[in-house]
């Protein structure tokens, strides 16, 4: 059995976490942290959360876990792991906190200097589809964000194919839970009910350097990422609207193949049919990305839909940690 511990299990990322890893076949949870609530009960905090009893994170027994997952805020998260790294855990973080390369980046986007910026070139960034290969023997990962993930797996294919060209616009929206469980006033239900809101418009988003860093890996074409997130008064999903501007030669037929035949085979990336798109509920609850493909004058026009709680943080972590440990990736997911 392998053991693992979790920081931040009373967020929504932790408690997603906890029940996936509640029911999966070979993990046991050693323990769960809370400052706030240590001392009690996953279950007696989420209706639906599994019997986990919390303790301080000061007394986790961080020697006798062989994974570290950590669901905390940025700059928060970076101490845990390192010290978990030093205990001997793998460590699977769910936040920002190792996917800039650079620590300059890093402190421009988040305000902060890096606690532990030596890390920053050892961490693999965990977009399970395409990172298989350097997961199998990484220590440490850095879950991708939610909106990363969603625009990154539609993208991927097409910017390795060389098919991009110029700009990249994505019309993004993302239900509350993305925005944690700390209570804020622009979230509350009477803000966001029967409301639909941008936010951090263009380029003030911090995903957009991490998806501008993976792009810049995968492509030698310039691409001018213009992104717009804004928050649907849903508990949680998250749709991405991408339009893509393509080279000369690429037609509709050519997206298509490229893409589905980059996913064949793929447990958790559907491909919708020909004049179909994304919505919500087609990935609700599970691990999986949901792709629509359309081409119109030039233009790929690709949907990408997703669980934030899962495919897009809980259930990707728990698939990184599926193939790190040589797992069949989709154990304890659906
Ligand atoms: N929500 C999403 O859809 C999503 C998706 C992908 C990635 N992420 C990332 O995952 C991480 C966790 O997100 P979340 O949405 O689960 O957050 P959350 O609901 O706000 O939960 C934060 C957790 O961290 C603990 N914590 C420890 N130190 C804290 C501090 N200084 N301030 C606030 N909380 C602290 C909290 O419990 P105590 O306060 O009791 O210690 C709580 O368990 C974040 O880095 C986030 O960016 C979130």
């Amino acid at each position: 059995m392998i053991r693992a511990g979790i920081h931040g299990a009373t967020g929504y990322t932790g408690h997603e976490l906890a029940s996936i890893l509640d029911r999966h076949p070979a993990v046991e949870i050693a323990f769960g942290t809370s400052r706030q609530s240590a001392g009690r009960n996953l279950a007696d905090l989420y209706t639906q959360g599994p019997d986990l009893p919390l303790i301080d994170p000061s007394s986790a027994p961080v020697g006798e876990i062989d994974f570290m997952f950590l669901c905390l805020p940025h700059t928060e998260a970076a101490p845990v792991a390192v010290a978990a790294l030093d205990a001997g855990a793998r460590v699977v973080d769910l936040s920002a906190d190792f996917r800039l390369r650079q620590a300059a980046e890093f402190e421009a986007w988040y305000g902060e200097a890096h606690p532990h910026p030596e890390f920053l070139s050892q961490a693999v960034y965990g977009l399970t589809e395409i990172a298989r290969a350097q997961l199998a023997g990484a220590r440490l990962v850095a879950n991708p964000g939610c909106y990363p993930t969603s625009v990154l797996l539609a993208l991927f294919p097409l910017a390795r194919a060389g098919a991009l060209s110029g700009s990249v616009i994505v019309d993004a929206k993302s239900g509350v839970s993305g925005a944690g469980r700390s209570p804020k006033q622009h979230l509350q239900f009477v803000e966001v009910a029967e409301n639909l809101s941008a936010y951090s418009v263009g380029r003030n988003h911090r995903h957009v350097p991490e998806m501008e860093q993976a792009l810049a890996a995968w492509t030698t074409q310039p691409i001018d990422l213009i992104f717009t997130p804004h928050l649907a008064p849903v508990s949680r999903g998250l749709l991405s609207t991408i339009y893509a501007s393509l080279r000369e030669g690429w037609d509709e037929a050519r997206v298509r193949e490229t893409i589905e035949s980059t996913y064949q085979g793929e447990p958790f990336i559907r491909i919708l049919p020909d004049g179909q798109h994304a919505a919500l509920a087609h990935a609700a609850y599970t691990n999986r990305c949901v792709l629509g493909i359309s081409v119109v004058k030039g233009v790929a026009l690709l949907t990408s839909a997703l669980d934030n709680l899962v495919k897009g943080a809980a259930g990707q972590a728990v698939q990184n940690a599926n193939v790190m440990a040589g797992l069949d990736e989709t154990t304890g997911l659906v």
